[in-house]
């Protein structure tokens, strides 16, 4: 009797150890469901219908914690196609996951659903996710959060309370509707009407101030704000009157914390501050701000979004408190945004090493800008000239996506013959001066090229911008991996000297890395992913004109070195 009793609670003891050890590191899985539904909402007193996410502008908060499975459920029940990245997340062998429509899926059609699946594995941080099929992004978007394994302390201080503020943009026409119309002429798109704070365009804007994102702190406390950077176009540049930010994590990985009063944000990156408050109540509120960081030559909303942050006080009404204002670096202000990058280091501590690798199988140089396109006979273009469309490309390869099926799905079934070619140029085939004068022939190729790659593959990629129809930062987006990024620098890449001055040390770990206006950007990753991954311009109009291209990664030899097969309500084409 006494042994069978010790028996049992040895048996109960040694499961409660393993049941610990397996929700500690195993993680739980979390469902959601995404209904994508109609919604009429006002902003800049003009009332619209936006496609949202359960009726939600932004779209809702998915939190999961490094090591859970997502089970997210979308159903599409509008008449427009979606298909939902889940950017930044690595989707180890789930690509059928990844989002991106006519890269890895088709999209979910008007009345049909799709399970996205996938499971978190070491990450943790703020990322995102965004509808992924022409300019649908605009208004379907939201915060994707991964917080710390239970019991894993975050490396700085415990902050008192999280806040994700998302940057967006407003338009008051149709976004479909505008890069329809600028595919049609060729011109530039129309500017948006409004940045955004949480979807708010606040008071410097037309009967807005009714509409301001407000964050309301208390004294002597350490806020986290995850800031996102949702617009559609615009780097933004981001400050709080008064108050100095740390710097802690960009792209979900962490850095080496460093201070700043102004961040800057491409389009698709993500930045986590710390804000800590002031000791004692102040007697004022402070200005947030964001506004555009531009060198192109089109036109582009250069207006400022502004929220407020204010202090809780129990006693005193804030009516009569004075507001005090920050200030922004100039709109163009190339300087600013390098050193602000530059500030960017890998926290490559035992426990987060920065694993950057240090002997490279495959080098590629890719000349990424604008172009053009020929206008169709018996049409007047507003192009750079009228008789030409605004492209853009890499290797002056202008990216078309299929319009069946997908560029996994065809991978996948051996039938990509007739989809899309290997032939991705490694370097321009006509190299030129990328930042001098630009050629006098700006035509852009067209087609469907990708490169392969074996698995486990290490990478290095110098992204070269070029001047062609004005110089321009590219945040340039990875689907299925973070990159190192190990140089940068201004003018054209130098293959014999620039190397020489690569970080590998602690160079910062990303998704998403501007191309500096003028410049260059030396990538490192290890193709250590099987499946079809985008990379592409994250600013849209870019993305719409071609400026993107496909990894195709091999599968390895063992068995957890393959691409998992589809799930089987993946939808039809
Ligand atoms: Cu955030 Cu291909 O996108």
């Amino acid at each position: 009797m006494v042994t069978w009793v010790l028996h049992y609670l040895l048996v109960a003891f040694l499961f409660a150890i393993s049941y610990n050890i397996d929700a500690a590191s195993a993680g739980i899985t979390r469902h959601y469901q995404f209904d994508i539904q109609l919604k009429n909402i006002t902003r800049l007193c003009k009332t619209k219908t936006i496609v949202t996410v359960n009726g939600k502008f932004p779209g809702p908060r998915v939190t999961a914690r490094e090591g859970d499975n997502l089970q997210i459920k979308v159903v599409n029940h509008v008449s427009n196609n979606i298909s939902i990245h889940w950017h930044g997340i690595r989707q180890l062998r789930s690509g059928w996951a990844d989002g991106p429509s006519y890269v890895t899926q088709c999209p979910i059609r008007m009345g049909q659903s799709y399970v996205y699946n996938f499971t978190v594995t070491g990450q943790r941080g703020t990322l995102w996710w965004h509808a992924h099929i022409q300019w649908m992004r605009a208004t379907v978007y939201g915060p994707l959060i991964i917080l710390p394994k239970l019991h894993q302390p975050y490396p700085f201080p415990k902050p008192y309370k999280q806040v994700p503020i998302l940057f967006g943009e407003w338009f008051n026409a149709d976004p479909q509707a505008v890069v329809q119309q600028a595919l049609q002429t060729g011109a530039g798109p129309n500017a948006s009407d409004a940045h955004t704070f949480n979807g708010l365009p606040g008071p410097l804007y037309n009967c807005s101030t009714k509409d301001t994102y407000k964050l309301m702190v208390k004294p002597g406390k350490t806020y986290l704000l995850r800031l996102i950077n949702a617009a559609l176009n615009d780097e933004l540049f981001f400050t709080i009157a008064n108050h100095t930010l740390t710097v802690v994590e960009a792209d979900a990985c962490y850095v080496k914390p460093f201070q700043t009063n102004i961040v800057l944000l491409g389009p698709g990156q993500t930045t986590n501050v710390l804000l800590k408050t002031k000791p004692i109540y102040p007697n004022a509120t402070f200005y947030m701000l964001a506004r555009p960081y531009f060198t192109g030559q089109g036109t582009i909303d250069n207006t400022t979004v502004a929220g407020i942050l204010q202090y809780q006080h129990h006693t005193k009404s804030s009516k009569n408190l004075s507001i005090i204002k920050p200030s922004l670096p100039p709109i163009n202000s190339t300087s600013y945004a390098a050193n602000f990058t530059k500030m960017f280091r890998s926290l490559a501590s035992s426990t987060f090493p920065a694993n950057v690798p240090k002997v490279v199988d495959k080098q590629y140089f890719f000349a990424i800008g604008l172009g053009t396109n020929p206008c169709p006979k018996n049409q007047t273009c507003q192009g750079p000239t009228n008789t030409t469309k605004f492209a853009a490309s890499i290797n002056n390869v202008s990216f078309i996506l299929p319009n069946k099926t997908s560029l996994l799905q065809s991978y996948f079934v051996g039938k990509s013959k007739n989809v899309f070619m290997t032939d991705f140029p490694t370097a321009p085939i006509i190299p030129f001066n990328y930042t001098g004068t630009p050629p006098n022939n700006t035509m852009v190729s067209r087609g469907t090229k990708v490169v392969v790659l074996k698995y486990n593959t290490t990478v290095e990629l110098v992204l070269q911008g070029t001047s062609i129809l004005g110089i321009e930062a590219h945040p340039i987006h990875l689907h299925g991996f973070n990159f190192y990024v190990v140089g940068q620098g201004f003018g054209n890449f130098n293959p014999a000297r620039d190397p020489k001055h690569y970080n590998l040390v602690d160079p910062v770990e990303r998704n998403t890395i501007n191309i500096p206006s003028g410049g260059w950007v030396a990538i490192r990753f290890l193709a250590d992913n099987p499946g079809v991954w985008l990379m592409h311009c994250h600013i849209e109009i870019h993305l719409s004109w071609g400026l993107t291209m496909a990894w195709v990664v091999l599968d390895g030899d063992l068995p957890n070195q393959k691409l998992l097969p589809p799930p089987s309500d993946f939808p039809k084409c």
